[in-house]
């Protein structure tokens, strides 16, 4: 080609990065990898086959991880735990952030090694996926400095096992390893085995800044090996990025185990432009939204959705840009889109688009090689219910569709299982905000998107899981408040179903359940007796799950209590504190009936409750984040929605009061299941809640059987989140059959606290109550 030609046609020529280090690396290693376990590699085990999607060729062997290859890692994570969390926090902060300033001399090798591994584009592994890393390790070396002071009361988990995917191999690693560390925790990390190599070179960069050993263990293999770390019994916390299939799955598998789990799972998020943005800002956001790390971004902007005016300009716009882009060799600095990870993942982008295209769609597509790479696509003519709207397909391939008023356009964006991100296009800041505030996602984008940063917290609603990495919100999921005081006197177990339905003699008033703000029969038509040390104390309604169903219906409805300032909830909850204090001598005598050890004591410390949680009320704010520069992060607290609360058996008044305090003072309705053999204590507050101002269904009662109406709320859709206090059994049930919709659950034994004391009133309960969701805004240049 001529010079006069390349002036006409302006072609780019190539500009490959040179690999050669990373050749020879791999090429030092040629008989494979083995596992970093305890500090030292161990010599390659059975090895699977690690390939360069982009040339299709086989650039390594890394070992498959086995039972004994987990029991050893966790054996030498264990090991290491309790002097790694006894370490100070400046001598953990100087490990992160040695690790930091080896991540950033090497940054050029682990650039080029993430390219050749995954087939992600040398510009942004180079700009993007490293420099973050870098971040995220320096901004933890900061947490480790501090945490001794801003996580009074907290405690690592100890063990944590951690699974991460292979869209952002090394970058997920940073994301988990460096919040578990600087909190004191030690890991066992498992790479996707489709990019385990940046994981392996990570282990170098531990033991060359000479980390002790055993802090950082990492295993390869596949999902078997990743089911082997996540089982473990030796595993006190697991993390896991990946899909929302396996995300299920692990909540299924350690139900009941006590560990902690954080998930962070798939999306569909919405991309919502408005009349007034600025259509091309908007086109080079879609770039960054969705052919960006080829579509293989669990956050990407998967369905734009355009308001109709516009739609028109804007499509053309982007097509015409879609056109520009060059699809290619991930290894060229001018390269936009690279491979797609694997031919697996490559046939399943076909097979998905291909159902759409059997429904009708209109498809768009931009260019690609031959080999495992796919063109930037966009779909148009698609349907809300089209498999192209509602699956993740993970790939290059956007939707587009039209909305009218604002208030379809945020129906269309929450429409969808999903609640990872969503980004908001408009000069209206106003109507951002708006947006913003109605949208279902755990981090919106205000005229930008796809923006990280390690001081934000990242995370999701709704079945794109639960926990947030980043920032203090991050720091929380490795962190666990300090084992409560200990059991209080041993509890009366509270039989599977409440016997009775007869008569108590002589006592003749039933108490119902309480639903919508009304007190309602029970569907069975049935009571029980509650029996008190002296007998009989009185009869209540026997719940069953068509009660429990309605009640959710009803909190449903009570949707705008979320809405309501903090001011108006403290409001309602100092009226109930008032109410239940001029009824404090009829609350203790019927305490002292139930055979309550210190019934004064009790009502006495729940009115107190009644005015701490409504100083919290408009207290418990987020924070906001300086994050980036010409942004803001603002991290609200907001609430989950309906919430399952199963109370307590014992101090039935107080461990009622304490739950449900918390949830409805940051904006949650509530169905509670009060203690089994206490309810009475419950029952009595009907009134109390009735001359409170408690709007109607944010307090919902049903008295009954407490395991089986738990397993009702668990498997509930409309229910965000449960909490249990009761058995080991039925923790395990509620977890598992929590995973439906995978609701944030909190469990516990009866009886592992005594509620009367601080476990019984702190922050914990209210960041169990509420969820952060992080925006960017625009802010200064
Ligand atoms: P995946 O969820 O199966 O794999 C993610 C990680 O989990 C890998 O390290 C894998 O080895 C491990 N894993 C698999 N089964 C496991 C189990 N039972 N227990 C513990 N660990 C297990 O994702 P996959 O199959 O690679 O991709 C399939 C689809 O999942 C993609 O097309 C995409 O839609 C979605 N995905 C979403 C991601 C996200 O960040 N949200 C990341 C990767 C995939």
């Amino acid at each position: 080609m001529s010079i006069q030609d390349i002036l006409q046609t302006m072609d780019y020529g190539p500009a490959p990065e040179d690999s050669t280090i990373v050749r020879d690396w791999l090429a030092r290693h040629e008989e494979g990898f083995g596992h970093f376990i305890g500090g030292a590699f161990t010599a390659p085990g059975e090895t699977f086959e690690v390939q360069d999607p982009a040339k299709g060729e086989t650039i390594a062997r890394v070992s498959q991880g086995t039972a004994s290859d987990v029991d050893a890692a966790v054996a030498a994570a264990r090991k290491a735990q309790p002097a790694w969390a006894k370490l100070s926090g400046h001598e953990r902060a100087r490990h992160l952030y040695a690790i930091a300033r080896h991540v950033q001399q090497h940054a050029r090798f682990l650039a080029v090694l993430e390219t050749i591994d995954n087939g992600k584009p040398i510009r942004e592994s180079r700009d993007i996926d490293v420099p973050l890393v870098a971040r995220h390790f320096y901004h933890h070396a900061g947490w480790a400095e501090i945490a001794g002071d801003e996580f009074g009361g907290t405690e690592p988990y100890g063990v944590c096992g951690q699974v991460i995917p292979w869209n952002f191999p090394l970058l997920m690693l940073a994301w988990k390893i460096a919040p578990a560390l600087a909190a004191g925790n030690t890991v066992v990390l498992k790479p996707a085995e489709y990019t385990p190599l940046t994981a392996i070179a990570f282990a170098e960069i531990c033991a060359e800044v000479g980390l002790p050993e055993g802090v950082v263990n990492i295993v390869t293999g596949d999902g078997e090996t990743g089911a082997a770390i996540v089982g473990h019994e030796g595993i006190d916390k697991v993390a896991f990025t990946g899909s929302t299939e396996v995300g299920k799955t692990i909540r299924r598998q350690i139900a009941g185990s006590g560990k902690g789990l954080t998930l962070e799972l798939g999306g569909k998020s919405p991309f919502i432009v408005f009349a007034d943005a600025d259509l091309d800002a908007a086109v080079e956001g879609v770039v960054d939204a969705i052919w960006f790390n080829q579509g293989q971004v669990c956050c990407a902007g998967a369905r734009i959705l355009v308001a109709e005016a516009v739609a028109g300009r804007f499509e053309t716009l982007l097509r015409a840009r879609m056109e520009t882009l060059r699809t290619g060799d991930p290894l060229d600095k001018s390269t936009d889109v690279g491979a797609i990870v694997h031919p697996v993942q490559l046939a399943r982008i076909r097979e998905l688009v291909g159902q759409g295209k059997a429904e009708g769609v209109t498809l768009h597509q931009g260019h690609a090689p031959e080999g495992c790479f796919y063109p930037p696509t966009l779909a148009t003519g698609v349907e809300p219910a089209s498999v192209l709207s509602t699956e993740e397909i993970f790939g290059p391939v956007v939707t587009l569709t039209t909305f009218r008023t604002p208030a379809d356009g945020i129906a269309l964006a929450n429409n969808t299982r999903y609640g990872l991100a969503a980004s908001i296009w408009s000069e209206n800041v106003n109507l951002c905000l708006d947006i913003a505030a109605q949208v279902k996602a755990g981090v919106v984008w205000i005229n930008c998107t796809n923006v990280f940063d390690a001081g934000a917290g990242f995370g999701g609603y709704r079945e794109s899981g639960f926990g947030r990495e980043g920032g203090s919100e991050g720091m929380m999921a490795y962190l666990r408040h300090k084992t409560p005081d200990g059991p209080g006197a041993d509890l009366p177990k509270p039989s599977s179903a409440p016997h009775g339905g007869g008569g108590t003699g002589g006592i003749d008033r039933t108490a119902k359940l309480y639903i919508g703000g009304k007190q309602a029969r029970p569907d069975s038509g049935y009571s029980y007796t509650i029996e008190g040390p002296k007998g009989p104390v009185g009869l209540v309604g026997l719940g069953n799950r068509k009660d429990i169903r309605n009640a959710v219906e009803a909190a449903a409805k009570a949707g705008s209590w979320g809405k309501a300032t903090g001011h108006n909830r403290a409001q309602v909850l100092y009226y109930l504190g008032e109410n239940l204090s001029a009824r404090a001598d009829e609350f203790t005598a019927r305490l002292e009936s139930l055979g309550a050890p210190d019934a004064g004591g009790e009502v006495e410390t729940a009115i107190r409750r009644c005015f701490w949680y409504a100083a919290q009320a408009d207290k418990f704010d987020g924070k906001v984040h300086q994050t980036k520069s010409a942004h803001v992060t603002l991290a609200m607290h907001e609430p989950l929605g309906v919430l399952g609360i199963v109370c307590p058996t014992a101090q039935p008044l107080l461990g009622f009061i304490s739950l449900v305090l918390p949830a409805i003072a940051m904006g949650n309705s509530v169905v509670a299941v009060p203690s089994q053999l206490g309810a009475l204590a419950a029952t009595d507050l009907y009134q109390v809640i009735e001359t409170s101002d408690v709007p109607a269904g944010v307090v919902n009662i049903v008295t009954g059987p407490r395991d089986e109406l738990a397993r009702t709320l668990a498997q509930h859709d409309e229910v965000a989140g449960i909490w249990y206090i009761g058995g080991s059994e039925g923790a395990r049930m509620v977890e598992a059959e929590s995973a439906g919709n995978l609701k944030q659950t909190w469990t516990e034994g009866d009886g592992a606290r005594d509620w009367s004391g601080a476990h019984g009133q702190n922050k914990g309960f209210l960041h169990r109550a509420t969820q952060v969701k992080n925006i960017w805004v625009p802010y200064g240049e």
